[in-house]
Parts: structure tokens; sequence; C-alpha cells
């Protein structure tokens, strides 16, 4: 059944709470498979993408169940070394499993997550860390083998930053003898709650959130442990451009402020007031809304790709014009079409996108391109005159746990209707 969802422009008011991060809790499930034994994981979000990766585990033979945003996992029997193409197809970061199950049963085996929405994805740094860990790597018509009897401890140096590259290291080299030093390492903080995880699980695990990480790593299996995942940043910031674009008040509980930095600040140079303290933001916004200083996407903690279309979102109705950059990925800004169909001013030259802010956006009919190009359109609806529809849900779904519901918390008509 298709849905739509249904969003009446209009001012913000009311407090939320922040789901736990999708980014944190792939690969914290993925991890799992490193210990014999039950983990308990809280505030995991109602999300696909994680209801995904739980068939994933059950069909590598663990016992896996989500319950009130608490996941359990029994990984006592690991079955299997393989994710069929139906999984990746569901989840093309499935490839965070790579290392876990290479780590567990010395094998693995998976269709290459390909390009998508975002455009090429390689994972080469990924397959060469696992080779320099002493794993061997084959790819015959698009499935990728791993296969190591024993995996060996090894300095690797990333050429670039790679969040999933980072993680698939760690989960890897707590199986290897000896120690594996991770230099330009990613330093978001989603790898330092998989490091926090890891070292619940007995792992030996230090330098997560700077540029070197180094693991010690054992034959031994780790054991199961509980962990909380930590609050989403990115849908935090999401909620705060919505309320940015829409204007009013927005307090959002169960964060963590300094890990939005970089959103903050945007978000206060477009005129938002903004106080963050103990666990809380709060963003209230009377002004019409300035243009930001040009906003180039980097690795953390750099402006986030994850928050540069919402960001976009709110910079459509400034008074003057914002440059972006995208940096991270070749192909992010197809949602830039939807929010011309809008009312938007925006020209895209390569990497380069240029807002000019306009007087009014319309509600219309528009469809998510991908996961953050449709939180762009629940920005985008807050500050447009009638309603907007947003079709092509599955994209939203995969990283905003029932945004209807936060959306109503705070005020707004927003209502999803099957079709
Ligand atoms: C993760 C996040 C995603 C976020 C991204 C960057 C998850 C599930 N997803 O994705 O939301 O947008 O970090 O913050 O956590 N690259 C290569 N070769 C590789 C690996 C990556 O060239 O082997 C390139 C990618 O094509 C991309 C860049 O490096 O251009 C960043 O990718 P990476 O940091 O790996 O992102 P993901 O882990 O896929």
């Amino acid at each position: 059944m298709e849905a739509v969802l249904n969003i009446t422009g209009g001012p913000v008011s009311g407090t939320i709470r922040a789901h736990g991060a999708k980014n944190s809790v792939l690969p914290i499930l993925a991890a799992t498979l490193l210990g014999k034994g039950v983990s308990i994981i809280s505030n995991c979000p109602d999300l696909t993408d994680v209801h995904a990766t739980l068939k994933i585990l059950c069909h590598l033979g663990c016992k896996a169940e989500y319950d009130g945003g608490i996941v359990t996992v029994d990984s006592s029997s690991v079955t299997r070394s393989d994710i069929p193409e139906s999984l990746m197809r569901e989840m093309r970061s499935s490839v965070i499993f790579l290392g876990a199950i290479l780590a567990r049963t010395g094998q693995a085996e998976m269709s290459h997550p390909g390009g998508c929405e975002l455009g090429t994805r390689p994972i080469d740094l990924h397959l060469s860390a696992l080779q320099s860990l002493g794993a061997e790597t084959f790819e015959v018509s698009g499935i990728i083998k791993c296969k190591a009897k024993r995996l060996y401890g090894n300095e690797i140096i990333l050429s670039f930053p790679s969040v999933g590259a980072t993680e698939n290291i760690m989960l890897a080299a707590c199986a290897a003898d000896g120690v594996t030093i991770i230099k330009n390492a990613a330093r978001e903080p989603e790898i330092e709650d998989l490091q926090s995880f890891l070292t619940a699980m007995g792992a030996k695990i230090d330098g997560a959130g700077t540029s070197t990480i180094r693991v010690s790593g054992s034959k031994e299996k780790l054991r199961g442990a509980a962990h909380r995942i930590l609050p989403d940043r990115i849908e935090t910031a999401t909620y705060l451009c919505a309320a940015a674009m829409a204007g009013g008040k927005i307090r959002i509980e169960d964060v963590v402020p300094e890990h939005n930095a970089a959103v903050l600040s945007a978000l206060s140079e477009a005129g938002c007031s903004i106080t963050a303290e103990s666990g809380a933001i709060e963003l209230a916004r009377y002004k019409p809304l300035r243009p930001m200083h040009p906003i180039r996407t980097m690795p953390y903690p750099g402006f986030p790709t994850d928050a540069q279309s919402p960001v976009m979102a709110v910079c459509t109705r400034a008074e003057g014009t914002t440059v972006f950059t995208e940096n991270i990925f070749e192909s992010r800004f197809r949602h830039v079409g939807e929010l011309a169909r809008m009312g938007a001013d925006i020209r895209v030259e390569g990497r380069v996108a240029i807002v000019s802010g306009v007087g009014k956006l319309s509600g219309t009919r528009v469809k998510c391109t991908d996961l953050r190009g449709g939180a762009a359109l629940m920005v985008a609806a807050m500050g447009a005159e009638g309603v907007t529809s947003i079709t092509d849900l599955r994209h939203i779904d995969r990283g905003y746990e029932r945004p209807e519901e936060v959306l109503t918390q705070l005020g707004v008509k927003a209502e999803r209707i099957e079709i």
C-alpha cells in the first residue's frame, strides 16, 4: 500500500525527544555477532532499516527481536556467512556486516551494494583494509567473498575517513591476532558509540572520536552486552530545521548538543535563537530568515552531508543567497528538483548548489528521492502555503520514526494517509 504524508505549514510550539541514532544502531547490531550470548540494545528507533538489520541477523542464525525500542539479539549460534541479495537491496549499508561476519565465521559473502541514490558507492576502502588484516577478497559477478583462517592486526591508513570502512575495520580487528591501528579514522559520534558497545562486550579498543583508533584483537569471542544507542543527531538537525523554517519555538530533549555544533551555528546565522544545555536544545525563530555563510559538507566535526538537504530547504525562504558545496557524495542534490516544484530557486552546478531565497513556497505533491531528500521536503512543507503531499515515504521511513506523530506533537497538521 502506498502512503502520502500531508503537511500543512505553520508555526511550531512544543517539546519532542530525539530517537536513537539510525547510523549507530546498524553497526552496533552487526557487532552483536562478535559475542556469543545475548545483547540487549535499548533506544533503538522503529525504522525499516533497523528491521532489515534484524532480518539479516536472523538469516545468519541469530535470534533477534524488536520490542518497544529494545532489540534483543542472541548470537550464541551463527550458522551462515552470507547475506542474500534481497536483503542487501533492502539496505545497502549492510556492507557493515562484512567485518563482523568475517570475524565471527572466517568467511563472508554478500552482493556488492553497487550504486545508490547518492551516486556510485564504492567499498574499495573496506576491502583493502580487510586485506591488510589478512583476508582474501574476491568479487565474482557482483558477489563479494571474503575469507580468512586468521586475521592479523596491522596499521591501516585510510585515504579518506570513511565512516563505514572505519566501523568494518574496528569489527574485524576485534578478532585479529595483535594490534590494529587505524589512522585517518572517521571521528563521527557513531564511531564512539560503537567503541562503547565493543568495550562493553569485552574488546580492548580506544581512540574513537580521534583520528587514530587502536584495537587489541583477541582469539577469544567477546560476550553479549547491554547498550543504549546515542541520540540521532541528524533527526535532531531535521526537526530543528523544520522549526527554523516554520517559525515558533521547539525544544528537543535527550540530545547531545555538541554533536550538532555545525548545524546549530548555521541555523543561528539564519536568525534563530538557540540555547543548548544539559541534554536539550531550544530553538526559536520569530524574525525573517537570513542567508547563511557558504556551507561545505565535511567529515565530522565539519558540516554533515546528511544535514545538507534539510538546511538547504530552510535557505529557500531566506532573504538572500546561500551557497552549498557537497564534498562527501557525488550526487546528493536530487531533492532540488522537488523543492523547485514548490517554488524554490536553486541552481546546481556540479557539486555546488546556489540557493536564492524566495518570498513563498507553495504546497504541492512532491516525492522523496532519497532519505535526506525526503527530510528536505518535510522541512520545506513547514514553510509552504497550503498542503504539501509527500509521496515515496519508504525513503523517509528508513530514517525517521513516525514523523507525522512528531510533527503533530509540535502543533503541526501532519497526517499519513494510506492510498
Ligand atoms: C555513513 C552514513 C551516512 C553518511 C555518511 C557520511 C551510515 C549507515 N551511513 O555512510 O548516513 O552520509 O557516513 O557521513 O552510517 N568511499 C569510498 N570508498 C569506500 C568507502 C567510502 O570511496 O570504500 C567514499 C564514499 O563514496 C563517499 C565517502 O567516501 O563519497 C564517504 O563515505 P562513508 O563515510 O564511507 O559513508 P558511509 O559509511 O557509506
